[in-house]
């Protein structure tokens, strides 16, 4: 499966483009560091500027969140999760963890396949 990742939209011309990717990026919201052991929030938003449609045959149907390799969780949405109107899907993690993180999220489109967010860095200390 063909895997998209996110671009700097600052850097695209096209609105419709900037909007196309923007819409689909999954985007991790989160401390930068996280206390060893301790219960620690990843919030994981489908889209920044641009909000995403929520139609029966078009929608955001999963969200991941991975730990370099290794997947920690997923979250899955029937069509209509969000009213059947445009938005920005949203999802709450929870995780624990003893060593440092290098986050990535996942967001699938039924009509636009994977996405792809930016990594991000968390360091876990005592
Ligand atoms: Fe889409």
């Amino acid at each position: 499966m063909k895997i998209n990742k996110y671009e700097d939209i600052s850097q695209i011309d096209r609105e419709a483009k900037k909007d196309y990717i923007d819409r689909h990026s999954a985007f991790i919201h989160c401390e930068n560091n996280a206390k060893k052991g301790e219960k620690f929030k990843v919030k994981v938003k489908v889209g920044d500027k641009f909000q995403h449609p929520d139609d029966p045959d078009h929608y955001i149907s999963w969200v991941q969140l991975w730990n370099g390799e290794k997947m920690f969780a997923q979250a899955n949405f029937t069509e209509g999760a969000l009213g059947n109107s445009p938005g920005n899907l949203e999802v709450d993690f929870y995780i624990v963890s003893q060593k440092n993180l290098k986050l990535i999220a996942h967001a699938f489109c039924t009509k636009h396949g994977l996405w792809q967010s930016n990594e991000i860095i968390v360091e876990v200390t005592e």
